[in-house]
């Protein structure tokens, strides 16, 4: 479905991405994680040419991603979800309005972008919200138009850099059980970059763990989070075994 190979981005004298390659099948969740700055946001964003790659190949279904023109990069596109940390909804548009937007700019007849709007906004709970203005809505809410604004182009492939990172921790949840389903669902593949390990071990089909620009590891998350091999790996095995006892210690305290 998507096939990366030997993709290099270098910023300078900073190299990126150092000779990635991933593979996600249809309907997989593959979610990426690895320490600040080793190059996961870059990784995602050459997928849809976000940002220009030096080198590699990106193959998406029938498209050669890397050879294509302007114009046929932005049907690609349509075909790819992308949720970012920050929503940046319009402020002044209602949530229909905002999700219906970018199909009714690209062309698409209002009725059907409203019929598609409100199936993607009922797909992540907010059907009762429609006619709300950004400003009205919780952060989570606000995430969530955000993930339906995505999922309206019913996309083959979505791509997901730390939604929740910018959520008060109450609200964190409410975002990672519509993603939850959305996996689950298998409508789309998806690339997940998250810290959060519990919905990683719980929703992950394979886990990609990456350090200095290239995959250090992957797997099923038990055999990576149970069975590492790399330092990384490691550090993330301790962090799980740390947390779980920690809560088990507060708990059995209190
Ligand atoms: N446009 C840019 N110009 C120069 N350097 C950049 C640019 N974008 C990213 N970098 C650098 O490339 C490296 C990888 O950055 P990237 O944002 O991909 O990391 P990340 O794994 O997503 O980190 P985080 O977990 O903090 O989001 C970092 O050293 C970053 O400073
Ligand atoms: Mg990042």
């Amino acid at each position: 479905m998507l096939s990366i190979q030997n993709l290099f981005k270098r910023f300078g004298n900073l190299i990126a991405i150092n000779e990635f390659s991933l593979t996600v099948n249809k309907g997989e969740t593959v979610v990426l994680m690895g320490p600040s700055g080793c190059g996961k946001s870059t990784t995602i964003r050459t997928i849809n040419r976000l940002v220009e790659p030096d080198r590699g190949s990106i193959l998406l279904n029938e498209h050669d991603i890397m050879a294509l023109d302007i114009d046929s990069l932005n049907q690609v596109r349509k075909r790819i979800g992308f949720v970012f940390q920050h929503f940046n909804l319009i402020g002044r548009l209602t949530t229909l309005e905002n999700v219906m937007l970018g199909m009714v700019m690209g062309g698409m007849q209002r009725e059907i972008a409203r019929d598609k709007a409100i199936g993607a906004l009922t797909k992540v709970g907010l059907e009762t919200h429609l006619e709300h203005k950004p400003g009205e809505l919780s952060g989570g809410q606000q995430q969530r138009v955000g993930i339906a604004r995505a999922l309206a182009y019913e996309p083959e492939l979505m791509l997901w850099d730390e939604p929740t990172a910018s959520l008060d921790p109450i609200l964190v949840r409410e975002v990672l059980v519509v993603m939850e389903e959305l996996a689950r669902d298998r409508a789309s593949s998806m690339i997940v970059v998250t810290h959060e390990l519990p919905f990683a071990l719980r929703v992950a089909d394979r886990i990609v763990l990456m350090d200095k620009g290239q995959v250090v590891e992957e797997g099923k998350p038990s055999q990576v989070f149970v069975n590492p091999i790399s330092e990384i790996g490691r550090k993330y095995k301790e962090l799980i075994e740390y947390q779980m006892n920690t809560s088990a210690q507060s708990l059995a305290g209190n």
